[in-house]
């Protein structure tokens, strides 16, 4: 027995001495097999970055006519109604009972000398004491009712709209504009901006008649049935809407979302999108967000007066680090949160007016009124009465979902060109900013834009003389 085992290892001996001489040989080989790999994974990356950053993608088809109503009733009513606010007797009294109870829990006070735990207790306080004795339902809602309103069914869905027609027209053409607002908006933030837009004012040979609709789901138009009503999808919705009233072609405004949806409408339909101006003109794309990244080597290189607005972007992180946790919410689980937020008048009024506090300048979180006493209570308070009174705010959040579900036809929408003459305006605090370069690669016709030393996200709400202003300037250079 023994002999044999040392046979067995002078096997395996003379085994591995030939493996040494192959491993060698091997080696070599080797070599040209990794960096062939290396070289393959390169020109692959390379494939995926141009395939997916820089390469012009298709203007995909979209159904024009996707049936968003209920599947029983396939029957449209064409007509235009007229439609008025009504804040409810028996809403009142629900949020009378409501409040009795919030008034008797026992109230969370905030902690000493801060306020960027969330909403400050006393703020919180000085909302819910406006909203129970100087808010007056049947005056604000009669005040609501000053402009027209009205209602019609759009590919299965009622949907509301604004519509006011200027009254003096001698000498002037009269242009039709589309209104866009975002989230946690409606149309409530364009009451003061449509009056500057309707008259006429020297050396502009044109006035606007305006048009504001709510978006599919915001407050007084229908919510979807279906899954998919995101942002191109509305922009489809909202030029038929125009078409109904009669307008092949107008001018769109938007911010928020209203700027995405209004840069939808520019990329599917550009002869009928006249001009587009933007509140928060910014680019979507994976290239845009990566050059701006990269830009923090050198801010001034990449954004130069822009610089300091943009720049450390280590702080923009962090901003949107602490203050995006909102968005993660109500991307995944917007339905949940709903509910939890149509239970509460006082928790919906908070939720909706902290973002008007933060996104209007986000140095209010370090102040302790959160710069609420910058803003006129009634106004924001009509805002959240338009998603109470409908029960709106869940079917609104559901934007921020289907929003992400079709996130990557929202970046090939990105990256196609419009031809559409397009106008940006940044005011000093808004959450995202891009240079003027960077702009141009979706909006290659970009006539101009303006830097505002003041403002914030909410730009129509906030600085109606300086954004009609600027509109009329837009619309004007689109001319010439
Ligand atoms: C707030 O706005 C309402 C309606 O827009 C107005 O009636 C009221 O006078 C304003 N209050 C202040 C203090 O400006
Ligand atoms: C952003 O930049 C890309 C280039 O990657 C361009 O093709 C695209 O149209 C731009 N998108 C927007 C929304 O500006």
């Amino acid at each position: 027995m023994p002999p044999k085992k040392k046979e067995k290892k002078a096997k395996e001996v003379n085994e591995t001495t030939k493996n040494d001489k192959n491993t060698k040989k091997s080696n070599f080989s080797c070599c040209k097999i990794v960096s062939a790999i290396v070289a393959v994974a390169v020109a692959v990356l390379f494939y995926k970055f141009y395939n997916s950053y820089l390469v012009t993608p298709e203007l995909p088809k979209f159904d024009l006519n996707v049936w968003w109503g209920s599947s029983s009733t396939k029957t449209q009513d064409k007509s235009i109604r007229p439609f008025r606010i009504v804040f409810t007797d028996s809403m009142q009294e629900n949020l009378r009972r409501k409040f009795e109870a919030e008034r008797r829990a026992t109230a969370t006070k905030s902690l000493e000398e801060t306020s960027h735990f969330g909403m400050n207790s006393d703020v919180v306080g000085q909302i819910f004491a406006h909203w129970r004795f100087k808010y007056k339902y049947g005056r604000r809602a009669n005040e609501l009712n000053k402009l027209n309103h009205y209602k019609t069914n759009i590919q299965g869905l009622d949907i509301h709209f604004i519509r006011v027609e200027p009254e003096n027209t001698k000498n002037v053409k009269v242009l039709p504009i589309l209104l866009l607002h975002g989230w946690p908006s409606s149309v409530r933030d364009f009451y003061d901006i449509i009056p500057l837009l309707t008259t006429p004012r020297p050396n502009y040979d044109f006035v606007f008649e305006v048009i504001v609709p709510s978006l599919p789901g915001f407050t007084f138009s229908q919510a979807s049935r279906k899954p998919g009503l995101t942002t191109y999808q509305m922009a489809i919705i909202l030029r038929n809407l125009m078409e109904r009233i009669g307008h092949k072609q107008f001018y769109v405004h938007g911010g928020d979302f209203g700027h995405i949806i209004g840069s939808h409408m520019a990329t599917l339909f550009p002869d009928q999108v006249l001009g587009f101006h933007s509140s928060t003109p910014i680019n979507l794309s994976k290239l845009a967000h990566l050059t701006i990244m990269l830009g923090s080597i050198c801010p001034k290189c990449i954004a130069k007066d822009l610089a300091d607005r943009i720049y450390p972007y280590s702080d923009k992180l962090k901003f949107y680090l602490d203050e995006s946790g909102y968005l993660h919410l109500q991307s995944t689980k917007p339905d949940t949160l709903g509910i939890v937020l149509q239970d509460s008048p006082l928790g919906l009024g908070v939720y909706i007016i902290e973002k008007y506090l933060l996104f209007t300048n986000p140095a209010n979180k370090y102040t302790l009124d959160g710069g609420l006493n910058a803003f006129n209570n009634t106004d924001l308070l009509d805002n959240v009465l338009m998603y109470w009174s409908t029960g709106s705010i869940t079917t609104s959040l559901r934007l921020f979902k289907e929003f992400i579900n079709n996130y990557e036809m929202e970046e090939t929408l990105a990256r196609i060109p419009t031809s559409v003459p397009t106008w940006g305006l940044r005011t000093k605090h808004d959450i995202i900013q891009q240079p003027d370069f960077i702009l141009r690669w979706k909006y290659p016709n970009l006539v101009g834009t303006t830097n505002l030393d003041d403002g914030g996200h909410f730009a129509a709400f906030e600085k109606p003389v300086e954004v009609s202003d600027d509109i009329f300037k837009a619309v004007k250079s689109f001319f010439s």
